[in-house]
């Protein structure tokens, strides 16, 4: 799928080639942006903040903060072809005279491995899942027993170490014989079967008896349930959810034909990315609803509220097990994009081979991931700061490390980087390009800072 001719006026050449169209472009960055952050994070995350309220600002959040963010990520790697430290480094020194915003790619590749480190715990119980379901076992499941099963699978530590060394396995299996290889098959066909199949899942939602009840909790804001920590998570959510923040989309954008739109390929993502969150939520919340059961449940609403779906449905078994396998599809092609950064940089600057680096890199993730796994049983209950490590992880990645790095990537593509070099990979100075300028100059960098600033309580309320 990568082809080696650079396109059009490119002035650079990526070392790993080029993606052979735009549509394997948007396939791979709508396959990184669609994962378990749409359909395990997002109902979980808004279900704990109280909803509407929350989904709104998650909204504001990821059109006017994260499509900017995403714009500037993909031009960036674009116009450097690098891998993500690579690209900082020399548009650092060509735009603004300072090799430091090197330090900006590190962000990436240490973001990469702290998330994925958790991100492969959690679609490994995808994986475990999808056995479960074949086997039938959430056959006429009730909300006792669906709670059981969950409880008993997460808190066996040899299980999900063993699930999640399976999913780890077989991202390492794709980055090391390189991104384009069956990435453009697998979202091809993923995207729209899950999209087929969640429509089904809406279909029993609606039939629920609390269909009212559960959009009503995900449109209707009430701005009592959200302070200003739920405003810090909206955000990270947002930019979460569409993989920015920590130079994923960067290091996919050095493999961009040079003719490609940046903004119609960002605007695609974003839509297909936040119709799929919402859609998960419309199908969670009712079945919430119906059987009584917490929306603020945690990571484990997912995991505890579909089966039981499932174990009302004639041909259910089928159904969940093709739906699990989709979800741990949909996690892979995300997981990759996390290891990209990483895996390029090493390539690029030890000069080994992609195999090596993607082993290398992998075997780290591994290690650290049994932070995650230990924490939802042999370490449920060695809690500091934010909860367990894996809640720790999850806010220092999600709730700062994407915000503060989207903060400076607006920061260089905005304020750093000369007019001429943007507006060229934005495809001119037109209307879309002011808008562009404009939110990554002020409204981004403003709203970023104002947001942490309010969840550590430093800017008081005007009462
Ligand atoms: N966006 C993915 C999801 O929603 C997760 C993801 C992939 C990600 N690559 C990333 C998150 C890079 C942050 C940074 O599941």
């Amino acid at each position: 799928m990568l082809t080696d001719e650079a396109g059009g006026k490119s002035p650079r050449t990526s070392l790993h080639g080029l993606w052979s169209s735009k549509m394997a472009f948007v396939l791979a960055v709508t396959g990184s942006a669609v994962g378990l952050g749409n359909i395990w994070k997002f109902p979980y995350i808004a279900g704990q903040n109280g909803g509407g309220a929350f989904v709104l600002v998650y909204l504001l959040c990821v059109f006017l903060i994260g499509m900017p963010v995403m714009m500037s990520e993909i031009l960036l790697g674009r116009r450097g072809r690098r891998n993500p430290v690579g690209t900082m480094e020399l548009l650092g020194e060509e735009e603004g005279g300072s090799r430091n915003w090197r330090w900006l790619g590190g962000i990436a590749v240490v973001g990469g491995v702290l998330i994925l480190s958790y991100y492969s715990v959690i679609a490994g119980w995808t994986l475990g899942y999808v056995y479960k379901s074949a086997l039938g076992e959430f056959n006429g499941a009730t909300a006792e027993s669906v709670n059981a099963i969950f409880g008993g699978f997460i808190g066996d530590w040899r299980m999900v170490a063993l699930v999640h060394t399976l999913f780890m396995g077989i991202t390492v299996a794709v980055v090391a014989r390189g991104v384009e290889r069956g990435l453009e098959q697998a979202v091809r066909f993923m995207v729209p079967a899950l999209l087929v199949l969640m429509l089904a899942l809406l279909g029993y939602s609606i039939n629920s008896g609390h269909f009212a009840e559960g959009v009503a909790f995900l449109f209707a804001p009430n701005f009592d349930q959200l302070g200003w920590d739920g405003v810090l998570a909206a955000l990270g959510q947002a930019f979460f959810t569409l993989s920015v923040g920590m130079g994923a989309v960067m290091a996919y954008g050095a493999y961009l034909p040079q003719e490609t739109s940046i903004p119609g390929t960002a605007a695609i993502v974003v839509v297909a990315d936040t119709a799929i969150a919402l859609l998960a939520g419309l199908i969670i919340f009712p079945i919430v609803f119906a059987n009584g059961l917490n929306p603020a449940e945690g990571p484990g609403l997912v995991f505890q509220t579909l089966p039981h779906a499932f174990g009302q449905m004639t041909g259910g078994a089928l159904f969940a097990c093709i739906f699990f396998v989709l979800l741990s599809l949909a996690a892979w092609t995300s997981a990759i994009s996390m290891m990209e950064p990483s895996v390029a940089w090493v390539v690029e600057r030890f000069g080994r081979t992609r195999a090596q680096a993607a082993t290398m890199i992998g075997s780290i993730i591994w290690i650290v991931g049994f932070g995650t796994v230990l924490s939802f049983n042999v370490l449920s209950d060695f809690k500091f700061y934010k909860g367990t490590i894996f809640d720790n992880v999850d806010h220092l990645t999600s709730n700062i490390m994407l915000p503060v790095g989207g903060f400076f990537i607006v920061v260089f593509a905005g304020w750093v980087m000369c007019r001429n070099s943007s507006s060229e990979e934005l495809g001119g100075a037109g209307t879309i390009y002011s808008i562009w300028h404009f939110l990554a100059r002020f409204v981004v960098p403003v709203a970023i800072l104002f947001v942490f600033l309010k969840a550590v309580g430093l800017i008081p309320e005007l009462s």
